[in-house]
């Protein structure tokens, strides 16, 4: 499990939530277009993850075919492609006979499948778990049989786990072969749903923090896809109807939240529509250098007072981040005392990530759900 494919927090785009069940070879070509020169991959991002639905079956020697309309050409030539822009395919499958979605899963052909990727160039494998036994010692052999065969495969592939945080995978993914786990249900694009059928971005955050040592490099918690962008500020499409969509200032946060959390950084928008400032905002490179941080430590909360919380992440070199959050649906003012409060007692310089500009305190006015993001570098006396 121990190996170095994911020694930062994968970065990437996948298909689920915008394009869903309209994935298709020219979706994935588009998006690699856009993402090898629209700035996105000189940031970092590498992965184009075909999400659900690209399966149409299995061929007399029962190997996996694609959809033939919305794949003519094949996964090799798909994966031939995306390389030839410097950048990843990924692909999806499910523990059971069916995915999700309800078409072909990998269950009793994991040998089989991931060969079939290898040779096809696949380099991320989402591994769901709709249509499978609910109880942890099942998933777990799930698991391992397909992180087993990605060994074996001849080629390495990133081994994404996504059974939703139901059976604690954080304790087994990483033994399991896997470099990455979903903790939650679906996150939808909502800052907070009040809703137990719907996971919006604030449920989400919450069921983060008891799982910081879990994460490092090699093996991350996955909050799931990132909503920024999706159906709200500045979305690529109009309201999806059944979400709202956030604002800029709640997009902004949920971006620098997951930069803290160590999160896996997958976007999901149509990224040939992409608007210029969710774009200025995914490529922020301090944010990046935060969540790609080389120690790969997942973000605590360290002060909690009224409705304000600051999280801190320990950087390389001596370095810190500091997020000073706004949960409240009102501005607030704040001022944070590193000796006092935070107990950071060595010099530092102070960097504000929003402006980029060196500053002495932490201090400030946020307004409702907005946040204020620092880099603290060791400095002089
Ligand atoms: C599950 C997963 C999603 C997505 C869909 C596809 O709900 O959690 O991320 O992959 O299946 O059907």
């Amino acid at each position: 499990a121990w190996d170095s494919l994911a020694l930062t927090p994968p970065m990437g785009w996948n298909s689920w939530n915008f394009f869903e069940a309209k994935v298709s070879e020219q979706v994935i070509m588009d998006m690699a277009d856009a993402m090898a020169t629209n700035g996105m991959k000189a940031a970092g991002y590498r992965y184009l993850v075909i999400d659900d639905h690209w399966v149409a079956g299995r061929d007399k020697h029962n190997q996996l075919v694609p959809d033939p309309v919305r794949f003519p050409h094949g996964m090799k030539y798909l994966a031939d492609y995306v390389h030839g822009k410097g950048l990843k395919l990924g692909i999806y499958s499910d523990a059971a006979m069916l995915t999700c979605g309800g078409v072909t899963g990998s269950y009793n052909f994991e040998e089989q499948d991931a060969r079939t990727f290898a040779a096809w160039g696949i380099d991320f494998l989402k591994y769901d778990y709709c249509n499978a036994p609910e109880d942890v010692a099942t998933a777990f052999s799930r698991y391992s049989r397909m992180g087993d065969a990605l060994k074996k495969c001849g080629r390495p592939i990133v081994y994404s786990i996504c059974e939703w945080g139901q059976r604690k995978p954080w304790l087994w993914a990483k033994a399991a072969g896997g470099h990455l786990w979903r903790t939650t249900w679906d996150s939808r694009d909502v800052w907070e749903s009040h809703n137990t059928n719907l996971t919006g971005i604030m449920e989400i955050f919450r069921q983060q923090e008891h799982l910081a040592p879990y994460a490092g490099p090699g093996g991350w918690n996955d909050p799931d896809l990132l909503m920024v962008g999706l159906y709200g500020k500045g979305a690529s499409s109009s309201v999806d109807g059944r979400f709202k969509g956030c604002t800029a200032t709640e997009y902004r946060t949920h971006f620098a939240l997951w930069s803290m959390l160590a999160a896996p950084l997958m976007v999901n928008m149509d990224l040939k529509q992409i608007a210029p400032e969710v774009l200025q905002l995914i490529t922020n490179r301090q944010l990046i250098a935060i969540n790609q941080d080389a120690l790969g430590r997942q973000a605590t909360t360290v002060l909690q007072k009224n409705d304000l919380q600051v999280l801190l992440k320990p950087l390389q070199d001596k370095a810190f981040a500091v997020c000073v959050f706004n949960r409240a649906a009102s501005g607030q003012s704040f001022e944070i005392d590193l000796k006092k409060e935070l107990d950071l007692w060595q010099p530092f310089n102070v960097t504000e990530v929003w402006s980029g500009r060196p500053v002495r305190t932490l201090k400030g006015t946020l307004e409702a759900h907005d946040c204020a993001m620092y880099i603290l570098t060791p400095g002089q006396k």
